[in-house]
Parts: C-alpha cells; sequence; structure tokens
C-alpha cells in the first residue's frame, strides 16, 4: 500500500506522503534518531511508534482547549493526518531552565532555573545549522509576518504552560521544547497553528525527582536506552499500560529449547 503513496517530502525523522482528503497530509514517523544535524545517527526500533503516539496525546489535549495545530487524527501506530501547511521556517525554542545550547552559549550550569520562561529562534536551515535569529531579521527577511510571530509568542507561551503542567502531574520537569509552525488559509484568512510534532525528541524532559533524563539527549550523549526513556514518559501520560510493548510490529524471538 505504502507504494502507491505519492512521497511529498523525506525529512531526518519523518516522511509526507499526500493525504486522501483534499488539503491533507499524511505524516509518517520514522525509527531514524539524528543528532548534531545528522553527523550522528542511529535506528531506534520502536521510536516512531512512541513518538507518534505522545505527539498524538499532546496534540489532541492542545486542540481541544482551542490552541489551534495541524493534527486531524491518527492513522494507525505510526502514522497521522494533518492540515496541509505551509511551514514557517522557524525553530522557535521556549526553555524554562538552563541546559544544552544556552548553558554552553552563557556559561551557565545545566539545571539553573531561568529568571523567566524564555523564547529562542533558529531559522531552520540545516545546510546553516539553524542560526539563531530575532525578529528583525524575520520580519526583515519575510519568514513570518509581525503579526504571524504575535500569533506565534503568543501561542508558545500557552504551550509552554500548559505542557510544563502536564509534565509536573507526573513528574516530570519541562526543561525546554521546540515547536515548527505552519500557515493555512481558512475562510480567505491566513491562519497559524501549530505544526510539526513534540515528542521527547525535541523536548528536554528531567524526572523531577532523579534528574534523570527522559528524552533525546540520552542519544546525543549515550546516557542508555533510548526506548527505555520514551517508554517511561508515554507509561506516566497513561498512553501504554505497564507491560503492553508499545509497537506491535516487533518481531517475537520465539523460544527454543537448545
Ligand atoms: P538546544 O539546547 O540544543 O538548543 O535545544 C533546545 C531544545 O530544542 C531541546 O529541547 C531540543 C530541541 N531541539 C530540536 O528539537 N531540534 C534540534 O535540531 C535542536 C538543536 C534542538
Ligand atoms: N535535529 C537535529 C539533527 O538532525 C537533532 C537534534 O539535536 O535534535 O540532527
Amino acid at each position: 500500500m505504502n507504494g502507491k503513496r505519492t512521497r511529498i517530502y523525506e525529512g531526518k525523522a519523518k516522511i509526507l506522503y499526500e493525504g486522501p482528503e483534499p488539503n491533507t497530509v499524511i505524516v509518517h514517523f520514522k525509527d531514524d534518531a539524528t543528532a548534531f544535524n545528522a553527523e550522528k545517527k542511529a535506528v531506534i526500533e520502536g521510536k516512531g511508534v512512541l513518538n507518534q503516539r505522545i505527539s498524538e496525546h499532546i496534540f489532541l489535549k492542545l486542540n481541544e482547549m482551542g490552541l489551534p495545530t495541524h493534527f486531524l487524527r491518527s492513522l494507525n501506530m505510526r502514522e497521522q493526518l494533518v492540515r496541509s501547511v505551509e511551514i514557517i521556517p522557524l525553530e522557535i525554542v521556549v526553555r524554562n531552565v538552563a541546559a544544552g545550547s544556552l548553558a554552553k552559549r552563557l556559561g551557565l550550569e545545566e539545571g539553573t532555573p531561568l529568571p523567566r520562561s524564555i523564547i529562542e529562534c533558529y531559522y531552520k536551515n540545516d545546510k546553516l545549522g539553524d542560526p539563531m535569529v530575532n525578529e528583525e531579521h524575520i520580519t526583515a527577511f519575510g519568514w513570518a509576518t509581525p503579526m504571524e510571530m504575535d500569533d506565534i509568542m503568543h501561542m508558545s507561551i500557552r504551550i509552554n504552560d500548559f505542557l510544563s503542567g502536564l509534565f509536573l502531574g507526573i513528574g516530570i520537569k519541562l526543561v525546554d521544547f521546540k515547536m515548527e509552525y505552519g500557515r493555512y488559509i481558512e475562510n480567505d484568512m491566513m491562519r497559524v497553528v501549530l505544526a510539526d510534532e513534540i515528542s521527547p525528541d525535541n523536548c528536554r524532559l528531567w524526572d523531577i525527582k532523579t534528574q534523570q533524563k527522559l528524552d533525546k539527549d540520552v542519544f546525543r550523549r549515550d546516557l542508555g536506552s533510548l526506548t527505555d526513556a520514551y517508554q517511561e514518559v508515554a507509561r506516566r501520560l497513561g498512553i501504554i499500560q505497564p507491560g503492553e510493548a508499545p509497537e506491535r510490529a516487533k518481531p517475537k524471538l520465539v523460544k527454543t529449547d537448545s
């Protein structure tokens, strides 16, 4: 069946296919993990399923609270149907605690709480390594209008508040996360909506008691099993039950007596 679909684009972690309805796209979550602009790569069985299910859970809740997203519905464990949007070429990062590139750039110890949440914008361009930009660059080069940036900033603050509470409730600190937005036309009006995904691939999630990392830093920094970390997040969110295999496609080892 996959062979008959029209592939629109393949990225590092996802493939986009033409959707079955007008103005829709199918997003297929791959098991590929990359870090440092794809300098480090691996295939981690089950990662795509876990990310699809976690992102579905979060986007459904955001839609319910009236925060517009591209998400329409999940099609299966690995794929979702989304609105076809024009991606705004920005990566919007919200930070609550110093970590990663911010800690490095400003010489802060990882884990230092920030005086308030900080929003950063990066120009989405792999060739340039996603450089940090400000609203001057964004509006001067026409990547987004001042009105769109207002919407993006307000939505990002709401999403951060909501996600911080959601994760706090399951003993996890939302250290920082990355979002992408898209635009589409509805009733002759251009609308900005949250796009891409929100999963442990693009968040930093630390266990509140132990500070254990439950996100892609496990892969970036070789800290152990990425699947175990993502499964723990899915379990705490109530997406998978204790003992449930997150993905059904996994081949089973048939034990034979030797
Ligand atoms: P950073 O500290 O490396 O700038 O990352 C900030 C947040 O953004 C962190 O939660 C990881 C996420 N992120 C992505 O989702 N994609 C990326 O390419 C990078 C560099 C970071
Ligand atoms: N987006 C980065 C890459 O492709 C990964 C990351 O550090 O999150 O390699």
